[in-house]
């Protein structure tokens, strides 16, 4: 394996009785680099991350992170990893310096050194102040970067983030995505899954977009973007009756691409830039009367309708007929 690459896999495939999670993966992350897998419930994001932390075994191909065999070296590659699960692994009854510092024990850090680390964390992570008080009073939020601040205790040189901000407030998000944006300037790789395409816009260096158990595409976020097409115009109507008119008022400003359902004119846009207000005014003049108007980015949906020709689906509707394995 060369050395710029942390993670890699070749022809992964995992399958729990007739469900196929993984089937014949190949992934290759780059050293300090985020790497994003992004797809809907049932994709097969966490059995990835399950097989390269070591949790759980392949039925067949390949996995090296940090040089190391998944499955031949899995004592010692769980020294260079760490790993915040999707649901926080965090010890309710204790404190959060408590918690830190047990994973820090458990690592063998040593008593002093275990207290060092667990307070440094809790500076980084802003829980100084709540470091003292039992888990369980915790928001969601700090639950999470707990978790996280658990995951770096032995400073892993890789880490896997399981959706890490699901869940979260925007004001959290936005402050885990600068947690993990640090760490990696300071050199760490980070695997992340998510479901949200402005998470691993913001966040990865390259994306790997997950259905059913397959890549169906990837590159990185601006090469993703352009195959699905960039920001729309969503202008929801007073009327569904006018439709019609919003359609024929707005088409001389931005094309033929407009598209209308129930009450919603969506307008594919070039350029953002002045949009909002031109369109007020184009539907004003026709008395077409407006409830919302906004500009939104793709989303995991738009990115899958684009790829495969259908909306994310959950697992049920996997090919094999969900009623046969109940
Ligand atoms: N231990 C298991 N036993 C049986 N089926 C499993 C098991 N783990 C995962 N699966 C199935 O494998 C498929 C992939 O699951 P996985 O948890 O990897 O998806 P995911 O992409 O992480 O989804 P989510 O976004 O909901 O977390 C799903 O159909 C799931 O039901
Ligand atoms: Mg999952």
């Amino acid at each position: 394996m060369p050395t710029d690459v942390a993670i890699e896999t070749l022809g992964l495939r995992k399958s729990f009785g007739d469900v196929h999670a993984l089937r014949d993966v190949d992934l290759a992350v780059g050293r300090a680099t985020v790497f994003g897998l992004l797809g809907p419930n049932g994709a097969g994001k966490t059995t990835a991350v399950r097989i390269l932390t070591t949790l759980l075994r392949a039925d067949a191909g390949e996995a090296r992170v940090a040089g190391l065999d998944v499955v031949r070296d899995a004592r010692k590659l769980r020294g260079q990893i760490g790993l915040a699960g999707q649901h926080a692994a965090v010890d309710e009854n204790l404190t959060g310096f408590e918690n830190l510092e047990m994973v820090g024990r458990l690592y063998h850090l040593g008593r002093r050194l275990a207290r060092e680390r667990a307070g440094e964390l809790l500076d980084t992570f802003e829980l100084s102040d709540a470091g003292r008080r039992l888990v369980g009073s915790y928001s969601g939020g700090m639950r999470r970067r707990l978790d996280l601040a658990a995951a770096l205790v032995a400073r892993p040189p890789i880490l896997f983030l399981d959706e890490p901000t699901t869940g979260l407030d925007p004001r959290s998000r936005l402050e885990l995505w600068s947690a993990i944006e640090s760490l990696v300037r300071d050199g760490t790789t980070v695997l992340l899954t998510t479901q949200y395409l402005d998470e691993a816009d913001r966040l990865a260096h390259r994306i790997a977009v997950m259905d059913h158990g397959s890549v169906i595409a990837e590159g990185a976020p601006h090469e993703l973007k352009a195959r699905v097409g960039g920001d729309r115009l969503e202008v929801r109507l007073e009327r569904a009756d006018d439709v019609g008119a919003a359609i024929d008022a707005l088409a001389p400003l931005f094309g033929e691409g407009a598209r209308g359902e129930a009450a919603t004119v969506r307008v594919p846009l070039t350029k953002r830039q002045g949009a909002t207000a031109q369109a007020v005014r184009a539907l004003d003049r026709v008395g077409v009367g407006i409830d919302d108007i906004h500009i939104s980015g793709p989303t995991l949906d738009d990115v899958f309708l684009k790829l495969t020709g259908h909306a994310a689906e959950e697992e049920d509707s996997d090919e094999t007929d969900s009623s046969a394995r109940r």
